[in-house]
């Protein structure tokens, strides 16, 4: 019987004859030292507050891109992040780290109030104050929420031909945004929208070997997306109908969100209603918003 010795049978594992762990990617160390600056990074640039309990997920999500620029240690991936004056890194980095989870109509019973409610306001006060229709959908991820608002907005508001419509898509990550203007997604994710209004503003491009659907023309024209930090400058004129800021500042440290509440609430129309997300609250504590009914909030 052969006796396996400690020291030599990992490496026997990895390099020996006819194993194959060797092939496989090794996995950089991230040690709490180099977390923290990554944290430090993502927090001072876009306000992620990155626990440190989410250590192994920071680690898991940049390994990828540690193997990409061939890269041996986190210690060699922050070199490269301050030497890259470009910070394309920086934006790839950010882009690996924020969470984009999303779906057509998430949290429905916002729809309706946006259908029920808001929209019908403003058709009634058209006559007053215009058929202008602001709404900003600001961490708009791949584009659902965008156009769930679009598909919204052209099922309420009649002869919307005569209405100047504008629904801006804002996310910070490049790649999403991509994926959020191409407008084209599998059936899977179609699932949450009534068939009739599948068929009328979708097409199918693909059959095979998966299913896909492209946002139609009738609706495309009314967003526009995006690249926009949340904590950077906010470059349009002009205030909002409308703004959903859904699941966004969850990842942000009280300090951020405040900010972020303030300045939404300054590029807010009066009258304006604001949708978050249900864990997210404007009114606690006060911060100048109208409660209206859960993750729904108006300026008075
Ligand atoms: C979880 S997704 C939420 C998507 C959508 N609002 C929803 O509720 O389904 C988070 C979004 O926030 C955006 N985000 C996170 N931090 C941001 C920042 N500092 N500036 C701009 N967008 C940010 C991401 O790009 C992503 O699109």
């Amino acid at each position: 019987m052969s006796t396996v010795n400690p020291k030599t049978a990992g490496s026997e594992t990895r390099r020996g004859p006819g194993g194959l762990a060797h092939l496989l990617p090794r996995t950089a160390d991230l040690t709490r030292r180099q977390f923290a600056q990554i944290s430090a990074l993502a927090r001072s640039v876009c306000g992620l507050n990155l626990h440190s309990r989410k250590r192994e997920l920071v680690k898991a999500r940049l390994h990828k891109r540690l193997r990409q620029l061939q890269l041996d240690s986190f210690d060699e991936y922050l070199d490269y992040l301050r030497s890259d004056a470009s910070a394309d890194e920086l934006v790839a980095m950010l882009d690996a780290l924020v969470t984009n989870v999303t779906s057509f109509f998430r949290h429905v019973e916002q729809f309706e109030y946006l259908v029920g409610v808001v929209l019908p306001r403003k058709i009634a006060g058209a006559a007053e104050s215009g058929r202008r229709l602001r709404i900003w959908s600001a961490g708009c991820s791949t584009g659902e929420e965008a156009y769930s608002i679009a598909i919204a907005v052209a099922e309420t508001v009649p002869h919307i031909g005569a209405w100047d419509v504008a629904i801006l898509a804002t996310a910070l990550s490049t790649g999403v945004l991509r994926r959020a203007s191409d407008g084209v997604y599998t059936a899977e994710r179609l699932r949450p929208i009534p068939l009739h209004l599948r068929g009328k503003y979708f097409t199918r491009v693909q059959a095979r070997p998966k299913e896909l659907y492209r946002v139609r023309e009738n609706i495309r024209p009314l967003v526009h997306f995006r690249r926009l930090n949340l904590m950077g400058l906010w470059p349009m004129r002009g205030t909002f109908d409308v703004i959903f800021c859904r699941n966004v500042m969850i990842y942000f440290d009280k300090a951020t969100q405040d900010r972020l509440i303030e300045r939404l609430r300054e590029v807010l129309a009066p009258g304006g209603t604001v949708f978050v997300g249900h864990s997210e609250s404007l009114t606690n504590p006060d911060r100048g918003f109208r409660y209206v009914r859960p993750a729904i909030y108006e300026k008075p």
